[in-house]
């Protein structure tokens, strides 16, 4: 039985290299649809971006639905200066020939949870979106399966501010109540993802696969990783959202462990910040499992092959 999942995004390079390993996996992955939110760039562009990667990877039976456009209570803050102007710099953007579905993102998820008893739901940019059919329709809550998500921090503190990770950071209330949902939910924050680096290699191996969505994983790469490899001073940039994907393709390639994750909603000081209860010192209630580890030239050899499923070779 396939697992049935909802991806919700904000392409955002990384966010489109995760919706290309769920496009090659269809045949473990039935992907209902993708939603797009607020937050590498406006929704204008994060919409416009995940209908590109249809178009990219030739997909025109998934579904593209816009959300969101800011988060529930803050302003939305936007990150250009990672992701480029378009949010998918690396390559040229082009009017998509997928259509943009003309159902709001929320009552889209809204349907299938009442469709369907038992979705996945793979949020890889803020939790706008997710948090909204969560507080509009709580008695939906037993059809969610688990929420696979990329967002928080532990060690690796904060990327947009000291103490929060991007997705977090920009909305704060809608991950708070993600994580108080009381659903079974798998998150990678920056602590796993920054062991996943798209060093000069593996780029030159995804760039010899030689198809079209290959070349733009490349392309989209070569543009991603500049700003993390001078910040962080490594060879590549942390491929965060297709830690997502990648687990739940091969689950066995990460490490997590069962905590408690609580965010910071008021300080502005620490606005976003995902404390995570690793060695349990608290009596707060484990509701997260949270990766830690990851094998990740395993994770990088999935992502070759999967996008040799386009044509070309490894
Ligand atoms: O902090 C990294 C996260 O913020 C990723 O999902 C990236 O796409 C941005 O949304
Ligand atoms: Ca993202």
């Amino acid at each position: 039985m396939r697992r049935r999942i909802i991806i919700d995004c904000d392409p955002g390079q990384d966010d489109a290299i995760g919706l290309f390993l769920a496009f090659a996996s269809r045949d473990e992955l039935d992907l209902l649809g993708v939603t797009t939110v607020a937050g590498n760039v406006p929704l204008a562009l994060t919409q416009q971006n995940a209908r590109q990667m249809c178009d990219i990877a030739n997909v025109r039976d998934v579904p593209v639905f816009a959300g969101c456009d800011r988060p529930l209570r803050r302003a939305l803050l936007t990150a250009e200066h990672v992701h480029g102007r378009t949010g998918i710099d690396g390559v040229d953007v082009i009017d998509p020939l997928t259509p943009l579905n003309d159902q709001h993102a929320v009552d889209f998820i809204i349907e299938s949870l009442r469709q369907y008893d038992a979705v996945t739901l793979v949020p890889t940019g803020p939790m706008t979106n997710i948090a909204t059919v969560i507080q509009r329709e709580p008695a939906l809550l037993p059809s969610i399966e688990r929420i696979v998500l990329m967002g928080g921090a532990m060690r690796e503190g904060g990327n947009y501010s000291p103490s929060a990770e991007f997705n977090v950071l920009v909305d704060p209330d809608a991950a708070d109540i993600v994580f108080s949902c009381g659903r079974p939910i798998t998150a990678f924050g920056l602590d796993v993802t920054h062991k996943v680096l798209s060093t000069r290699e593996r780029v030159a191996r995804i760039r010899g696969i030689g198809n079209a969505v290959s070349d733009a994983t490349a392309g989209m790469l070569s543009f991603f990783q500049r700003h993390d490899s001078k910040k962080y001073g490594a060879d590549g940039a942390p491929l965060h959202d297709p830690c997502t994907v990648a687990w739940l393709l091969k689950p066995e390639l990460f490490k997590t462990k069962p905590v408690n994750v609580s965010v910071e909603t008021d300080s502005e000081l620490t606005i976003g910040h995902t404390a995570v209860d690793f060695w349990h010192v608290t009596s707060r209630p484990v509701n997260v499992d949270w990766a830690y580890d990851v094998d990740a030239d395993g994770f990088y050899e999935l992502l070759f092959d999967r996008l040799a499923r386009f044509g070309g070779e490894t």
